[in-house]
């Protein structure tokens, strides 16, 4: 272990935005209970677990090249968290914030395709709770309109094959989000505020690396159903969105998803664009 991670290790301070007593009578996961009866060959066979760290995709891209496909990084709270398109990502007590280290052959073009495994089986998982998730391009986990899911895929590649991919998941579980910074309280909800009810964390977590190990293994085979079955739980198509860009902005309504999961839009302009990144907002009309 690094020095970086054991000093990771031994900070047991709740100091998530000064709101760690809040959180407090969430129990710890123990990885052991994680482990217990868990059916996957790779995903999770290995666990490194801690109290806090900054962010479990930052740990899990310093230990990648020493560990083996399916390495799973927990922890309770990230200081750091990181969301896509530079954002920071919330992470207090309650959450479920782990980052799986990935050894797939495969060409760096096409890590999307983790991407829409790791959102395939993390809003399969939230609708085995008789929820109605639903996904929103590119890859967040909506419930109504509001995020409870979110995935940041990270890589690494040489000579244009992928060494290695980062699948950093995070899941709003039992976590009041009405605590949550202003800018994001009206658009996040929780499995705990929609359920009613906290969740066991631990179950939670082993039905999506179950979830997850089985996309994975039917990747290189299946992709094109994989894709099918994520388009069928997508809400974006048919809706009117804004696709922000860091270098424009495209209005038009989402008229579907070609077969590398790239967004479809009629623009208001009457021009057809195939949209591969950014950010897209579902407008409300
Ligand atoms: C997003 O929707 O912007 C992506 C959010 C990804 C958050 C997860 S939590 C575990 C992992 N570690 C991080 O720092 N980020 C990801």
């Amino acid at each position: 272990m690094d020095i970086e991670r054991q000093r990771e290790d031994k900070s047991r301070v709740d100091s998530t935005f000064g709101m760690g007593h809040i959180f407090k009578e969430v129990p710890d996961l123990i990885p052991a209970e994680i482990q217990r009866g868990l059916n996957t060959s790779i995903i999770g066979k290995t666990i490194e677990y801690y109290r806090e760290v900054k962010s479990t995709n930052s740990v899990a891209a310093s230990m990648a090249d020493d560990v083996e496909d399916g390495t799973t990084i927990i922890t309770e709270i990230q200081t750091r968290g990181r969301g896509r398109i530079g954002r920071t990502w919330v992470s207090p007590r309650g959450g479920i914030w782990l980052s799986i280290v990935l050894k797939p052959r495969m060409p760096a073009a096409r890590a999307y395709r983790l991407t829409i495994a790791a959102g395939l089986a993390a809003a399969k998982t939230i609708r085995a709770y008789e929820i109605d998730a639903k996904i929103k391009w590119p890859n967040d986990i909506i419930i109504g309109n509001k995020k409870v899911c979110g995935i940041l895929t990270e890589t690494n590649a040489e000579a244009e094959q992928l060494k290695h991919a980062i699948v950093g998941i995070g899941v709003d579980a039992n976590i009041d989000t009405r605590l949550f910074p202003e800018e994001i309280r009206d658009r996040s909800t929780s499995l705990q505020t929609e359920l009613g009810e906290s969740i066991d964390r631990v179950e939670f977590i082993k039905r999506l690396l179950t979830g997850f190990e089985y996309e994975y293994l039917r990747l290189y085979k299946q992709f094109p159903r994989i894709l099918d079955e994520w388009r069928y739980l997508l809400a974006t198509t048919g809706k009117r969105v804004q696709i922000n860009n860091p270098l424009t902005t495209i209005y038009g309504k989402a008229v579907g998803v070609d077969r590398e999961g790239a967004l479809i839009i009629k623009c208001d302009d009457g021009f057809i664009e195939r949209v591969v990144a950014g950010e897209c907002i579902h407008a409300s009309i």
